[in-house]
């Protein structure tokens, strides 16, 4: 069996690029694998977050990813910071990797970028994204694009680790779904959906109600002309549509931009299926708000699970490194 490992930051409302670029692959691997799924809430202290909220984020994060399928039964699902050894491996890493490689994160440079004050976290962001991976021995990482240049680093950081201290981590690889690993905003199709709030009718959040979906999706921003093409460069809008279509459907790109001769059919297509593929898992997930406790008490025994894999990885690494233990 395989291991398998992926985390996600309660840092926002959840979207559907959250759903399509990893969720919906989390739920697919969870049971042909050892897997292993963390809210990652220390990586959520790198940027300004209200305590409160980050408290009542992190809960609702559980919601929703066991609104999307995943089995506790199954899966070990838990938060980050209810394991200490994602940090204590975090400092044995930082102390291999090195600040040129760090500065040459683009994720880092995006968020760095125009802020007067940079925490010094968000620069070793990808470090403790390590750590979280290499403590559990993981195969694979299944993550969206985005997450592509944050995984070469975490396999550099586990060879260079090994070729230094000994043969300690296992080197992990992404997987990254053929479509739907990059959804685009539906207002500015150039940049990627976010949590960020900056851009609420370009963002289709996993718990929007149907009747928002379809609105968001009819005003989604479209290119000059009329033909429906697949050209991510020439036609971001109708492109980022198709590619919807695709991911929620399973029916291909070209196939999907050969039914179409206009928008506004394509655009009632994607809203159907988007809200097909969405209300199930919100449904589930109003259920689980009302009983929090009952999530509180999965991420417990997660937690429980994934710290006894933890403490010997860490101790594998720390030992290796000549602490004393
Ligand atoms: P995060 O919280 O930004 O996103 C969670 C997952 O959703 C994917 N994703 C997308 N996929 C397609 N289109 C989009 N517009 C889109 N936006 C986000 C992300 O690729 C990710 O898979 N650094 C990570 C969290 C993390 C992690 C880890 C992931 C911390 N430790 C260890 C894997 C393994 C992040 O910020 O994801």
């Amino acid at each position: 069996m395989a291991t398998v490992f992926s985390g996600v930051q309660p840092s926002g409302d959840f979207h559907l690029g959250n759903y399509l670029g990893a969720f919906r692959n989390w739920v697919t691997a969870q049971h042909d694998n050892d897997a292993y799924f963390c809210v990652v809430d220390l990586h959520a202290l790198t940027l300004e977050i209200d305590p409160a909220d980050l408290r009542r984020r992190t809960l609702d994060a559980a919601v929703v990813l066991l609104a999307v399928g995943l089995d506790p039964e199954v899966v070990t699902l838990f938060v980050q910071s209810q394991v200490p050894e994602h940090s204590r491996l975090a400092w044995l890493l930082e102390c291999t990797a090195t600040m040129g490689e760090l500065g040459r994160m683009t994720q880092f440079k995006e968020k760095s970028t125009g802020s007067e004050s940079v925490r010094a976290g968000l620069f070793t962001y990808p470090v403790l994204m390590a750590a979280d991976i290499l403590l559990y021995d993981v195969d694979e990482v299944p993550v969206g694009d985005d997450q592509r240049q944050h995984l070469e680093l975490t396999r550099d950081l586990a060879i260079r680790f090994n070729n230094r201290y000994g043969e300690t981590f296992k080197v992990p690889r992404a997987t990254i779904p053929k479509v739907g690993a990059r959804v685009m905003d539906l207002q500015h199709p150039e940049a990627k959906m976010s949590k960020s709030v900056e851009s609420p009718l370009g963002t289709v959040r996993i718990l929007d109600d149907p009747d928002d979906i379809v609105r968001k999706v009819r005003r989604a921003v479209t290119d000059a002309g009329t033909t429906v093409e697949h050209d991510p460069a020439g036609k971001p809008g109708v492109s980022n549509l198709l590619e919807l279509l695709a991911a929620s459907t399973g029916v291909g790109v070209a196939e999907a931009a050969d039914r179409y001769d206009a928008y506004g059919p394509l655009k009632q297509d994607v809203a159907d299926a988007v809200v097909a593929l969405l209300s199930p898992v919100r449904e589930r997930a109003l259920e689980l708000r009302s009983d929090l406790g009952e999530v509180e008490r999965i991420l417990g025994a997660g937690a429980t699970r994934a710290h006894e894999v933890a403490q010997r990885t860490y101790a594998r690494a720390a030992t290796a490194m000549g602490l004393v233990l």
